[in-house]
């Protein structure tokens, strides 16, 4: 794979783009963004970067979608962030329209891309992006489960006092407060950290995790943009190396979980051909409790975006 385009070069898709540059994977990373001159100068900037830091990957910036022919990835982060107050549901009316138009845009240059959506509502603009492109389920979905998974272990390496190096852990469900972390299948390099934490101080970390996105709201103004435009790079590495990674990613589920027709994170493993395998965990009663629950926010959303005027 060579080249990678990424739609949005506000603060996650640049830091998205930087990231991935500096993995130095492919030969070509295409920066889009409705303002041109943005694209084009942080494509610049991170262009002038690589004799520094050592990488090869070109960059550049555009709003003409010719340049992004023959994408083989296309990462989408246009659209709105979030301020203090919003949800991410608040967003839908703005970024659905933005989500479906790039994905057409995209889909008259590059014929079967993989594409990756980043913005929110994110389990329901991956739903949108799915619809619009009409490409197979395995080749659109979401990210989120990494950027949240990773906020419950910088957490939770806090708490132990160790590395998060040595943390693994797993989530489920929508990109929303009704996420659900797993204590059951988060491990210390193999140790139950339910061994290492008492209840209360994990269930504590876990729901600090799903506001987690609205703390650096209120500290910042608008939404976090280096954990998620590392975790969407994450996303690119597996793909473009193959390397068969399990990551919560946000998929269509036929069936997996007792749920149809639905976009929501579960963990998949993640390949040249994008979703390889979606991987359905034993759950007990109350964690599925739990998913269904998050899954019922999700269809409210998809409900409104039904009914848009699009
Ligand atoms: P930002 O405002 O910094 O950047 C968004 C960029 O999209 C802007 O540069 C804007 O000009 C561009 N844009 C708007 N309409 C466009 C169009 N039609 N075509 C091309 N570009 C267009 O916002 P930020 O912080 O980068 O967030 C982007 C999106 O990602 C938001 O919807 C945010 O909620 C979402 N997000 C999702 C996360 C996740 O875990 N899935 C994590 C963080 C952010
Ligand atoms: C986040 O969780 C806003 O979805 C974004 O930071």
């Amino acid at each position: 794979m060579r080249k990678v385009t990424v739609v949005g070069a506000g603060n996650v898709g640049a830091t998205c783009a930087s990231v991935l540059a500096h993995k130095d994977i492919v030969k070509e990373v295409v920066l889009v963004d409705i303002v041109g001159n943005l694209a084009r100068g942080k494509a610049l900037d991170m262009w002038q970067q690589a004799p520094i830091d050592n990488y090869s990957t070109f960059l550049q910036g555009s709003d003409n979608y010719e340049d992004t022919a023959g994408s083989d990835i296309v990462v989408i982060t246009a659209g709105v962030p979030r301020k203090p107050g919003m949800s991410r549901d608040d967003l839908i009316s703005t970024n659905a329209k933005i989500v479906n138009l790039v994905t057409e845009s995209i889909l008259k240059h590059s014929e079967n891309p993989i594409i990756i959506v980043v913005s929110n509502p994110l389990d329901v603009m991956t739903l949108a992006a799915y619809r619009t492109s009409k490409l197979d389920s395995s080749r659109v979905f979401g990210m989120a489960g990494i950027l949240d998974t990773a906020r419950y272990r910088a957490f939770l390496a806090e708490a132990l006092q160790i590395s998060p190096k040595d943390i693994q852990a797993m989530l489920l469900g929508g990109h929303g407060d009704t996420m659900v972390p797993l204590p059951r299948y988060t491990t210390v390099s193999g140790i139950p950290v339910t061994e290492l934490l008492d209840r209360a101080t994990i269930d504590k970390i876990a729901e600090r995790t799903k506001v987690g996105g609205g703390e650096l709201v209120q500290l910042m103004g608008t939404s976090a943009w280096y954990a998620p435009g590392a975790a969407a790079a994450q996303m690119v590495e597996s793909i473009v190396r193959d390397e068969h990674r399990i990551f919560p990613c946000c998929v269509l589920l036929n069936g997996q979980y007792g749920l149809n027709d639905i976009f929501l994170g579960v963990p998949v493993k993640l390949g040249k051909n994008g979703i390889e395998q979606i991987i359905e965990l034993k759950l007990q009663p109350d964690e599925m409790k739990m998913l269904q629950e998050s899954a019922g926010h999700v269809r409210q959303v998809i409900e409104v975006y039904n009914g848009m005027a699009l």
